[in-house]
């Protein structure tokens, strides 16, 4: 059992790396500034906390006696970094030495790093595997190379080892409702799907000439259960001693923005109705992963790679939001 810090925590993806640690036996701590994540989804122990700030996360990292970190802490939203780039250098760049700094100064051993296909840019092939040039297109995935380097040079320079996770889409919630993605403003196309769907407001599918059979943007959804389990597999091997590593989290198996509204429209029993926009600058036509380095290295399988599942276990978390906001409790 480790005790493991948990940056981020509070977000989507966090708290169900949370509650996976907390299911193999591990200690998790949530440590979030609550910018964008829930307090009453956290799991198990939550610290309010930011990572700029280095003297809490050392305080917090000595006194817990933390042996190891998964970070999620970031602004995740690439269209708004381009308008704001200054925020994402700031927290996810700025944020992020901040913290390595204390896990440095700590004696942390082994770090997880959300990392991102983002990293990748445009693809020169597809599926795409962790040899692919590393070349983002836009400001939050260059915080995300910039990450990936930061760790590279922390881990030669001191010691820790890391995991650097590139995830692909992910996607869904558990199948009792308890946890889900609820991002605010939403611009995942599987709850932006299931909200027109609800709200009868059309779904704006960005490009339709795309060079993909139904001419509509191809992406590899990952069960969010999947890729949090993939996490603690991560992290129990940096722990046993394994050497650093940098992994893609994807299916393998992409799925078109028509096959997602198709299957919206299954789980609901509701069409989507949809409006057909133009493509924007720099959407990618087909973004898939070669998942094959993670099965190798990790052992790591996705068990919920269905596309209607990923979308019946999303709404099965969206559809408790109007009682939740109702009670006061997001
Ligand atoms: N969701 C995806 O499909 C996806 C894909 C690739 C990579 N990622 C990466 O995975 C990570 C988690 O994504 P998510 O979808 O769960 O996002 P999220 O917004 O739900 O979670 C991020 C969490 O970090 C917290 N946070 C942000 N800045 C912080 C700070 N300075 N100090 C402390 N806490 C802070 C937020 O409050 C939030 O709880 C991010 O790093 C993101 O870039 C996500």
């Amino acid at each position: 059992m480790a005790t493991v810090l948990v940056p981020g925590g509070a977000g989507y993806i966090g708290t169900f790396t949370c509650r996976a640690l907390l299911s193999a036996g591990h200690r998790a701590i949530a440590y979030d500034n609550l910018s964008t994540g829930h307090r009453e989804l956290a799991q198990g122990e939550l610290i309010v906390g930011d990572i700029r700030d280095g003297t809490l996360a050392r305080s917090v990292l000595r006194e817990n006696k933390v042996e190891a970190v998964i970070h999620f802490a970031a602004c995740i939203e690439a269209r708004e970094s381009v308008a704001n780039p200054a925020k994402f250098y700031e927290n996810n760049v700025g944020g992020l030495i901040a913290f390595l700094n204390a896990c440095r100064d700590t004696g942390v051993k082994a770090f997880v790093f959300s990392s991102s296909c983002a990293t990748y840019g445009v693809p020169q092939y597809v599926p795409i595997d962790e040899n692919h040039p590393q070349s983002p297109i836009s400001p939050y995935g260059r915080t995300k190379l910039i990450g990936e380097w930061l760790l590279r040079d922390y881990a030669a320079a001191y010691g820790i080892r890391y995991a650097a996770l590139r995830y692909f889409n992910a996607a869904g919630g558990d199948n009792d409702g308890r946890l889900g993605e609820w991002h605010q403003p939403e611009s995942h196309l599987i709850p932006l799907a299931i909200e027109a769907a609800v709200s009868g407001r059309p779904l704006r599918i960005f490009g339709t000439n795309h060079p993909t059979p139904d001419g509509t943007c191809i992406r590899d959804y990952i069960h969010v259960e999947d890729l949090a389990r993939a996490h603690v597999l991560a992290i129990e091997r940096l722990l046993a001693g394994g050497p650093s590593l940098e992994l893609n989290l994807g299916t393998g198996r992409g799925h078109s923005v028509r096959e997602v509204v198709a299957a919206v429209g299954r789980v609901l029993g509701r069409q989507v109705p949809i409006v057909e926009v133009e493509a924007q600058p720099g959407d990618q036509p087909q973004l898939v992963a070669n998942a094959s380095r993670a099965r190798d290295i990790l052992g790591f399988v996705c068990r919920r790679p269905d596309l209607d599942d990923i979308v019946a276990s999303a709404w099965a978390f969206l559809k408790t939001l109007p009682s939740r906001r109702a009670a006061g409790t997001t």
